[in-house]
């Protein structure tokens, strides 16, 4: 085993992790398969964030979820799989040859008729979303995260959850003289959540096979 300064650790345990809490599964490992054949990068959340996601979408009991960057729909697979049949999940993406990837994924998944891949900039598809929804998954362009905040607040409800990716960045986030544009929108992201009075949040740090990164939570408490 790598000693536990080495983050080649981090990969090892994410293994060991997925081996206990994520067994091997057709519809995820073959959405993750198309997506390596059609070229996408390998950029989605690691199978144990996957499971994170949806045990969140679970014990919120969200029926109408809202997730902004698609990519092969790997995220969206687990997050749908937490709704009821009833349930929908619609997912927002600006490149149409993910978004073409991402619908296969879903359908092999048997998530089609629960699920809606909206293909455009989000800022533009958001604008044609109808609200309430009772979770917001933020996961795109790290540049527009204050955007996307100002949107997941105008489509939520009191209850929601809003979660974002990335707000760590190797922990760029806290060296207030990077000016890397997704640092500054993941730091700025980060600095809204916090200031908000509608909202009561807390940021975790990950590691694993994903490098170093951190996942926000946001409540929307009125
Ligand atoms: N949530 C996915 C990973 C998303 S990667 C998963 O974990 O499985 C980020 C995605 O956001 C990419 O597919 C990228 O094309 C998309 N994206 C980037 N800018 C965007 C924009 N302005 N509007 C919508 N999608 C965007
Ligand atoms: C990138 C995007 C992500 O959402 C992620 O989790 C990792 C990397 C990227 O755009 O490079
Ligand atoms: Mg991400």
């Amino acid at each position: 085993m790598a000693k536990p300064t080495d983050p080649k650790i981090w990969t090892e345990v994410d293994h060991y992790l997925e081996g206990l809490f994520t067994p091997a599964d057709p519809a995820l490992d073959g959405a993750l398969k198309a997506a390596s054949a059609a070229g996408l990068p390998a950029i989605q959340v690691s199978a144990t964030q996957g499971k994170l996601l949806y045990l969140l979408a679970k014990l919120s009991g969200a029926r109408n979820i809202l997730e902004i960057g698609t990519l092969a729909g790997y995220s969206a697979i687990w997050l749908g799989r937490a709704l009821s049949a009833d349930g929908r999940l619609t997912t927002l993406e600006v490149d149409p040859r993910h978004a073409a990837v991402a619908k296969a994924n879903l359908e092999r998944a048997g998530l089609a008729s629960r699920t809606e891949v909206l293909v455009g900039p989000a800022l533009e598809t958001l604008s044609r979303l109808a609200a309430p929804f009772d979770l917001v998954f933020i996961d795109a362009d790290k540049e527009r995260y204050p955007a996307y905040l100002d949107w997941a607040l105008k489509l939520t409800r009191k209850g929601s959850l809003i979660i974002a990716d990335n707000v760590v960045r190797g922990g760029a986030v806290a060296d207030p003289k990077n000016a890397d544009p997704r640092v500054l929108g993941a730091r700025r992201y980060n600095a809204l959540v916090a200031a908000e009075p509608r909202l009561s949040a807390t940021v975790v740090q990950t590691v694993g096979a994903k490098g170093y990164d951190g996942l926000s939570f946001a409540v929307v408490t009125h």
